[in-house]
């Protein structure tokens, strides 16, 4: 049966975008897997355009951001969790989603036969205790990244005031928003 992927795009180990990850994966019935981009290797796009004739990255044999694709595609939901790096996601993250032109190629060569969209959410963590915008940039970026996939970008949390590694651990409130999430509906 497919499950959902629960994927922590934080370079820092054990910190709170892992933290969030866990809490989200604790939370649902059954027992799911939480995995860590920071695993895997991809590389930045070129930008050579190849794609946009072929459909086909020409790094994708070396490296696994098209792993992580396959990922998205099996899968029944996702969930990303990651921290705020000057008001986007950090870089390895960021890599792998432009990494994604290739597929939103594929759309135009390949049209989409289906239109049926799964659920999506991102936790997202900040070290600012503010900021109205701290997550705006964030926020569409994943929810255009994730349509390629067919997947609706239905919440996105901003926890705010998480800096130190284990901050989220003592932050009852962040869990519990991270908990109602969780099961809110069937992931
Ligand atoms: C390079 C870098 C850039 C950061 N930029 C921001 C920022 O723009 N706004 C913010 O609120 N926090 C910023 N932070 C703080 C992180 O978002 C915060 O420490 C977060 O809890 C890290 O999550 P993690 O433990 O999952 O890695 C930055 C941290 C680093 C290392």
């Amino acid at each position: 049966m497919s499950q959902p992927l629960i994927l922590s795009l934080s370079p820092r180990a054990s910190g709170n975008s892992d933290m969030a990850a866990a809490c989200f994966a604790a939370a649902l019935p059954r027992t799911v897997p939480v995995r860590y981009l920071r695993d895997f290797t991809v590389l930045p796009c070129l930008g050579c355009g190849a794609c946009s004739s072929t459909g086909q990255c020409v790094l994708a044999a070396q490296d696994q951001a098209e792993e992580l694709f396959t990922a998205l595609d099996q899968a029944s939901a996702v969930v990303l969790t990651g921290p705020v790096y000057f008001y986007h996601l950090p870089a390895q993250a960021k890599a792998w989603i432009d990494r994604s032109q290739s597929r939103y190629m594929r759309r135009h060569i390949q049209p989409r036969l289906t239109t049926t969209q799964r659920r999506a959410a991102a936790v997202i963590v900040a070290g600012r205790p503010q900021g109205a915008r701290l997550c705006t940039g964030i926020e569409r970026t994943l929810r255009y990244f994730l349509d390629i996939f067919d997947y609706r970008l239905e919440e996105t949390l901003c926890l705010r005031g998480l800096d130190e590694r284990t901050a989220l651990q003592t932050s009852p409130t962040s869990l519990a928003a991270i908990t109602a999430l969780a099961r809110h509906g069937t992931w």
